[in-house]
């Protein structure tokens, strides 16, 4: 059944305080509860219901006494207990199987280390307790092990108490004082090592820093380290908010199903977003690390302070926890490359989960499993929400809003609503429309219409908004869309008259300021704007930014296009011109937008004073799922064959200018993991990419192969070895798989570029390590390298037309649920664009899920099947 956001019931017991103490051992954990219960006197008379699953129960007691086996009842899932009469204390003791637990959710074993992954519904593996984010226990934790086997037990909160117990075990306690719901809850225990750093937070409270891995590991995480103290720094800077423990714990491992959770003073991190050095770790890995770590920190204010009501809310901590690490990556580097990085994110992944079976909005009203909503929409075009809203009212009045939010909402667990009643209240502002965004799926679409009358020189634009129908919401309310736009003359000098919004021409009535350069604010569904007595037709600009996280169409010419991408300095917008020219040539077979696309690249390539790392987007045609999303039916073959024929002649078109700006970086590609570094080396790998297109012998690839002395210059050379079939590939493979072979997370890399190359025959290749010794299903990590990569990163071999490639996923899906559901569930997840292939295609990809049916067990899956066929 489903769970609907509108039957939200507050809990009838409250827990004041929980007391834990773990007895840890892999096969037999004894956990023992005590925990503080008070009824709600709103809600008096109401049976205690405790969550619990796998859980074997030894004793239980209320208030000392042992509860007799006819007050209480466990059916494997709840707990109940009738005739309660009062505030009380329940102690549970239960006994449970970490060694067994593959799911890795609840307490779990990470190769030697045994720790805990609770969000969303986990902790009901670990004890019986109400597993909602309503109830905030403070809390003490107390583990005991095996001092050999675990020297190091962790836990929330801060230490309190160490002590040596009889037979080689030792004990170790925790207090969190923070009202903390029990998704935050954690613990690690094991042979772990660390790096430390102390800081003195701005109100003058000495924190420990402190990240944790497997001794061998542990020489890869000072960068990790680095970046908790800008990210403390950051958060105390911009927001104004502190940290609020004495120490903050980050532990690595190498099995964890998703990037990693933000447990009070306790962060569990999958080792992919911690480990780094040169030699191991990309560029694009250590910005990866830093801006998963201030994720995570940063949620200790949104997430873990104001936390949620309930799990409808999720993207009142999700959307605006990303939406603050991307200011703070923005802050620290450039913030154009983060906006352009996000928009190919949101473009590619969340526009095409908005357009599929998998719809919905920023904040469901209902769901079957929550494990399925941590989603692009709930993260990605949460995080573009609260970026409106930052757009609307100004940073300084952002501020106020949010400084208003946490206050009123510290130590609760708040909802969407009273992020709004903040907002509104800081800024004055009716936000009702606004909300629109958090209720409708689906991606708005902006038609604008251009009118010029050369005899009185009368401009007018007339923008349309049409938000398409997504599952279960077949008709849509205009939403409230800031739209930034500006108007050039034909010596490209902008036009700062406002236009005419008289009420005749918009009836719905009009806001914002209409000047160049700014906003108008969309609010109904079609407005005009006018300009008279113009000298020429304007060029007009729209989106600067990529403000809005809208589809725009605008009927222009190539021309005009690349004037437009010359005359217009934000680079957001530069970029994105060329990928709509990009989109034209591929979708259109559009030759004057490939001409034009050409030039520009040509003239970009040419300008000392374009930022290198711009340079390299610019290079970096729209993938596969930008365009997919273009095209109805979507064609896979002629889509790629289209894009593959674009890229080979801009490449041969552009060789020598590629090649002189690949030699020309090669000093400051040797610099170190400073920005002006990283761009040289993003630049020289896209120039490398594209010269090895024409170079059937790779020999430059092979040189920087040989030569690199960073994993970004070997791992781009080895990764242009394989994909276009090098014949120096195999060897090169060979010495790099040896070379690492004992590290997880570089055999993971390798594996990424073998299942990515980009033709047919490579799902031989998947079928091949899914036989090997390489293929380790209960990693996480792994199975996205093998099957993830494949599915996600490798369209062509994927959507074979023998449906070979979605067979090669389907084929393990029935043993992945088995024993990890969200694995399983995300790789389902892939097929959620199935219904827009071409006819044929469609047929075979309904064939491969329909005879998934009946195989898959966990609610997980069942629930995305089910919604992935409905008709
Ligand atoms: N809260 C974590 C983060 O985004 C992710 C937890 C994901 N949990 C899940 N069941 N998928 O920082
Ligand atoms: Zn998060």
């Amino acid at each position: 059944g489903h769970v609907h956001l509108a039957d939200y019931v507050p809990p009838a017991w409250r827990i004041r305080h929980a007391d834990l103490a773990f007895d840890l051992d892999p096969d037999a954990t004894e956990v023992h509860a005590r925990l503080s219960l008070d009824p709600d006197p709103d809600q008096p008379g109401q049976p205690l219901v405790l969550d619990g699953e796998e859980l074997t129960l030894l004793s239980i007691a209320v208030d000392g006494r042992p509860l007799a086996a006819d007050r209480y009842t466990y059916d494997g899932a709840t707990l109940r207990i009738d005739g309660l009469a009062g505030a009380c204390e329940l102690e549970t003791r239960v006994r449970i199987h970490p060694a067994g637990n593959t799911r890795l959710e609840g307490l779990y074993p990470s190769g030697r280390l045994l720790l805990t992954q609770c969000e969303a519904e986990g902790f009901r593996r670990i004890t019986f307790f109400t597993d909602r984010p309503d109830v905030m226990p403070r809390w003490r934790i107390t583990l005991r092990a095996a001092r050999e086997r675990f020297p190091v037990l962790l836990a929330n909160g801060n230490p309190v108490a160490r002590r040596e117990l009889d037979d080689g075990r030792h004990e170790s306690t925790w207090e969190n004082p923070h009202p903390t719901p029990c998704y935050l809850f954690a613990l690690a225990a094991g042979d772990l090592d660390r790096v430390t750093h102390s800081v003195r937070t701005a109100e003058g409270r000495e924190v420990e820093l402190n990240v944790w891995a497997e001794p061998g590991d542990v020489a890869r995480c000072e960068y990790a380290l680095g970046a908790i103290e800008r990210s403390l720094r950051w958060d105390e800077r911009r927001f104004g908010r502190g940290y609020d423990l004495d120490v903050f714990n980050v532990v690595a491992a190498q099995d964890f199903t998703m990037g990693a959770m933000e447990n009070k003073g306790l962060n569990i991190f999958n080792a992919r977003y911690i480990l780094a050095d040169e030699a191991t770790a990309t560029d694009a890995d250590f910005l990866a690390i830093e801006s998963v770590v201030a994720h995570e920190y940063l949620h200790n204010w949104s997430g873990n302070r104001v936390t949620l009501r309930d799990w409808f809310q999720l993207s009142l901590k999700e959307g605006l926890t990303v939406f603050r690490d991307s200011e703070f990556s923005a802050d620290l580097h450039s913030r154009a490359i983060k906006r352009i990085e996000a928009v190919r994110v949101l473009r590619g992944r969340q526009f095409a989960e908005d357009s599929g079976a998998l719809a919905h909005p920023v904040r469901p009203d209902r769901y079957r499993e929550i494990s399925n909503f941590y989603t692009l929409t709930i993260y990605e075009k949460g995080a573009e929400v609260i970026r409106l809203l930052h757009t609307l009212l100004g940073e300084d009045v952002f501020r106020a809003g949010m400084d208003r939010y946490f206050a009123d909402n510290d130590g609760r667990a708040a909802t969407i609503e009273d992020f709004l009643a903040a907002h509104a209240a800081a800024s004055g502002r009716d936000l009702a429309q606004f909300a629109l965004w958090y209720s409708q799926a689906g991606t708005p679409e902006l038609s604008i219409a251009e009118d010029f009358d050369a005899a009185t020189g009368d401009y007018t634009l007339t923008v349309e908004q049409h938000v398409p129908p997504t599952p279960g919401q077949p008709l849509k309310q205009p939403m409230l869309v800031p739209l930034r736009f500006a108007l050039y003359d034909v010596a490209g000098a902008a036009i700062t008259a406002a236009p005419e919004t008289d009420a005749a021409i918009n009836p719905a009535g009009f806001h914002g300021v209409a000047t160049n350069g700014a906003i108008v604010e969309l609010v109904a569904a079609r407005h005009v704007l006018r300009w008279r007595g113009l000298p020429g037709k304007p060029l007009a600009t729209f989106n600067q930014g990529f403000a809005a996280p809208v589809k725009i169409a605008f009927a222009q010419s190539p021309a005009d296009l690349a004037r437009s991408v010359r005359v217009e300095r934000d680079e957001v917008y530069r970029w994105d011109g060329l990928q709509r020219l990009a989109m034209r040539a591929i979708l259109q077979h559009d030759a004057l937008a490939a001409d034009a696309l050409e030039a520009a690249l040509d003239d970009l390539l040419a300008d000392p004073a374009a930022d290198p790392a711009f340079v390299a987007e610019c290079l970096a045609l729209p993938d596969f799922d930008t365009l997919a999303d273009a095209m109805a039916p979507v064609e896979p073959d002629a889509l790629l064959d289209a894009r593959d024929a674009l890229l080979d002649r801009l490449s041969r078109a552009l060789s020598a200018p590629l090649l002189a700006r690949y030699d020309a970086m090669a000093d400051a590609a040797a610099q170190g993991l400073e920005g002006p570094a990283m761009a040289a080396r993003a630049l020289r790998n896209a120039c490398l990419a594209w010269l090895t297109r024409h170079d059937p012998a790779a020999r430059l690839a092979q040189r920087q192969f040989d030569a690199a002395r960073t994993m970004t210059e070997r791992g781009a050379a080895l990764r242009c070895l394989l994909h276009f079939g090098a014949p120096g590939a195999a060897a090169a493979l060979a010495d790099f798989r040896a070379q690492f072979a004992h590290d997880p997370l570089v055999t993971d890399k390798w594996i990424g570029w073998v299942v990515t190359r980009p033709q047919a025959s490579a799902s031989d290749d998947v079928a091949a390590l899914l036989a090997s010794e390489w293929w380790k299903p209960a990693n996480p990590n792994r199975v996205r390298a093998v099957l993830g990569n494949f599915q996600r990163g490798n369209p062509r071999a994927f959507h074979r037309a023998d449906g070979a490639g979605f067979r090669l996923v389907a084929a393990r899906l029935a043993a992945l649920d088995a024993t990890n559901p969200q694995v399983a569930a995300r790789l389902l997840g892939g097929f959620e664009g199935w219904r827009r292939l071409h006819p044929p295609l469609r047929a075979v990809a309904r064939d491969t899920l329909a005879g998934l049916e009946g195989q898959l067990r966990s609610p997980d899956c069942r629930d995305l099947l089910a919604r992935l066929l409905v008709d």
